[in-house]
Parts: C-alpha cells; structure tokens; sequence
C-alpha cells in the first residue's frame, strides 16, 4: 500500500467506528499543532470514499475545532474522481459538506481537484501545479505533506491507485488522471506514490472486516505494531482500523 516511510508502521485496532473518528480526528489536530509550531503551516491532503467524513465531522466539532490551527491550515486532495464538486460522489462535495464549510480555514487555502473538468489529463497537470506553486517546491522536486490521509479499497485501492493501474509505476507526475474501469466512476484523478511516500505521516482509516481482511493480507501487517490507541502525537505511517477486525489484534 504505502511504502517509504520512516518508521514502521503502526496499526491500531479500534473496536468502535465512532471511536476511530475520535481518535483519528484528534491525531489530525496533534499533527497539525506539530507543524504549525515546527513549520509555521500544516499541510494535510483529504481522503475520499465514506470512511473519513465521521473523522471530518469530529474535526469540525468542539473542542477539536476550537484546538485546530485553521488559519495555519491548507487542504488539498488525495484523489477526485471525474464530478462536479455539488456531485454526490464528489470526494470534495462530501469534505466540505463535513468539514471545509463549517470551519474558519481561509478558503484560498483551500485546494480541490476539479473532476468536472473535460481534460482530464489538464486537470492532473493544473492541480500538480497548484501544489508546487502552494508549497513553493522546483518543478520535479517532491512537496511535503505533513500529512496524507488515504482510505482502502476492498480491492487493495488506495486514493485512486487500483491494483494493475499504470499509475502505479508512475515516478515522474505528482498527479495522475486515471481510467479505473471497476470504478464506480471511472474517470479519477489521485497523488501518486512519489508523493504519498514523501509525507511526513500517512494515516489509513479502514472500517469493516472487509477492509481488516485486505489490511491482514498487505505487507503492513507484517511489519507493523498492533498496539491500543496511542497516548502522544502519531509517529509516521499508522492505520486505524475498527470494528470486525478481530483477526488484525
Ligand atoms: C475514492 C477514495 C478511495 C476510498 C476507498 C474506500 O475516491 O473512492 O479516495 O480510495 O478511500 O474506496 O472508500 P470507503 O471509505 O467509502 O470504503
């Protein structure tokens, strides 16, 4: 799924959905402190898919709201898929209906990827720009994400990277329009590995035997530590999962 970060993975078992929401909103809210107060900005890019809008909700609620450095804050995307942002399916339309439009982030720090789009390959190649001009990076060189949150696919996909898509072996672009056939939407745009495994922290949130299954069966479990949910700050490259996952602890 994800490989290249620093420190071995971590993968949390959390019984309870809506605890998985609470713990994961609060690791968002430590990262973003860490790196307002290291950096002076947090970069975060947003998961797509239902799993992370209780996590958004909680963010958007107090006391989290209220700890959040919003005006220190910038959001991107970790993939769209081919809608208008008032789309059902829009991965932005469903983070700024729970998150994004409830809280005080400057909404010209705000990024979102625009699957409306009719070129699709100009809508990777605009939002790859975007985020070079944003983090201020040389063309070709990485951006940092402080942290990227990704969810997991039944089928092993993470943002919009399928199993056997050529984006995968993608090294050069930062941002891939990619055709997923299986996909419920076909057309999709996603970061690819480059720049996924630049993050200082990538967090998985996965819910559902389903998903405990396909985390059981990557390589992260094999090289990760199971341990209850962590007192301090999130050390890079940890994954929550939660109910129906007996098997992962
Ligand atoms: C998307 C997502 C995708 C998602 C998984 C899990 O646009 O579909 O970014 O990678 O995270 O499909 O989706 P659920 O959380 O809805 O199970």
């Amino acid at each position: 799924m994800i490989v290249g970060m620093p420190h071995a993975p971590e993968i949390i078992v959390i019984d309870d959905p809506a605890e998985l929401a609470d713990v994961a909103a609060r690791a968002i809210v430590d990262a973003a402190l860490e790196a307002v107060k290291a950096r002076g900005r947090f970069m975060i890019s947003l998961a797509g898919g239902g799993t992370p809008r209780t996590t958004y909700e909680r963010l958007a609620q107090s006391p989290l709201r209220e700890k959040m450095p919003w005006a220190q804050t910038w959001i991107f995307f970790g993939d769209e898929r081919g809608v208008a942002p008032e789309h059902k399916d829009s991965n932005f339309g469903m983070a700024n209906t729970a998150l994004i439009s409830k809280v005080p982030v400057p909404r010209e720090q705000v990024f979102r990827i625009r699957g409306e789009d009719g070129d699709p390959e100009a809508a990777a190649t605009t939002y790859a720009r975007t985020i070079t001009e944003v983090f201020g990076v040389r063309r070709g060189e990485l951006p940092k994400f402080d942290m990227i949150l990704l969810g997991l696919g039944v089928d092993g996909h993470t943002a919009s990277l399928f199993p056997g898509s050529p984006a995968l072996k993608e090294v050069f672009r930062q941002v891939a329009a990619v055709h997923a056939a299986a996909a419920m939407i076909p057309q999709r745009f996603t970061l690819t590995f480059p720049v996924i495994n630049a993050a200082g922290t990538v967090m998985f949130l996965a819910a559902g035997a389903e998903k405990a299954k396909v985390v059981k069966g990557s390589w992260v479990s094999r090289v990760a530590r199971c341990r209850p949910p962590w007192p301090g700050p999130p050390r890079a490259g940890w994954c929550g999962c939660s109910t129906g996952a007996p098997h992962l602890s």
